[in-house]
């Protein structure tokens, strides 16, 4: 694993959004697969105002979805969807074509998949997927004790993940399942960027990168991939040897 680890959220975010500029700059059809959640929020704000100001074409990349709560879909703010739509996608000349993301609304959850996994076999496979660390070492939607030989699939959330889902949406929302990128596909990825920041991750973090790699830490399992690159602020690292 390559790590950096960066002053502060700032620059930890200056340094993930050059990280996928620089994959889209020498490869500019690439798949990229971009997280939700908070971590990478001002990652999102530096990459879309730098491939503004740069005038970086983007017209032939595409995106694929990393996961979705089951149940929400783009109309719910704080949905993995809408958090991409209003961090990225909403602020870039990206056609509806160059994005294929879950439908957590769907009612053929299996369709669901295979749409997804078909997305990303016609494109080969995912050139860069950018991951943040649930407080329990999800990656995606990958729990502890996940299949790591599974593609798109529907997961019954662990109950911490289910807990901490609150911060994420405006109004009350119980959350039970979600839809997520298999591990297959993560491990399939040909570069993958891990971001992590503040204190409070600084624990799940020395056991993705420091302990024995395991199913019950999904994040471990990166231990495996050649191509990692973590990318972390000085509390996410603070309890690194
Ligand atoms: C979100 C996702 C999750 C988050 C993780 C960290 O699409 O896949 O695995 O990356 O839960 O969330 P934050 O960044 O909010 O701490």
């Amino acid at each position: 694993m390559k790590v950096s680890i960066l002053e502060d959220y700032e620059q930890m975010s200056q340094v993930t959004a050059q990280a996928i500029i620089d994959q889209i700059k020498q490869k500019p059809n690439s798949l990229l697969c971009l997280a939700g959640g908070h971590t990478p929020l001002k990652s999102y704000q530096i990459f879309v105002k730098t491939i503004k100001d740069q005038q970086i074409d983007v017209s032939q990349c595409s995106f694929v979805s990393l996961d979705e709560w089951v149940g929400l879909d783009r109309e719910i703010s704080g949905s993995c969807q809408e958090t991409l739509y209003d961090s990225v996608f909403d602020h870039l000349p990206i056609r509806n074509e160059q994005i294929c993301f879950f439908n957590g609304l769907a009612t053929d959850m299996a369709a669901e998949c295979h749409h997804i996994d078909n997305f990303i076999r016609q494109h080969g496979t995912i050139d860069l997927t950018l991951l943040g660390i649930g407080m329990n070492g999800h990656i995606g939607f990958n729990e502890p004790g996940v299949n790591p030989n599974q593609y798109s699939h529907i997961v019954d959330l662990d109950p911490m993940t289910q807990r901490i889902s609150v911060k994420y949406f405006e109004q009350p929302i119980e959350v039970k399942q979600g839809i997520t990128l298999g591990m297959k596909h993560i491990f399939e990825t040909k570069t993958i960027i891990l971001i992590a920041n503040d204190i409070k991750k600084a624990s799940i973090v020395k056991q993705t990168m420091e302990e024995e790699a395991t199913e019950q830490v999904p994040s471990s399992l990166l231990q495996r991939h050649p191509h990692v690159h973590v990318i972390l602020d000085q509390g996410a690292a603070s309890l690194l040897t």
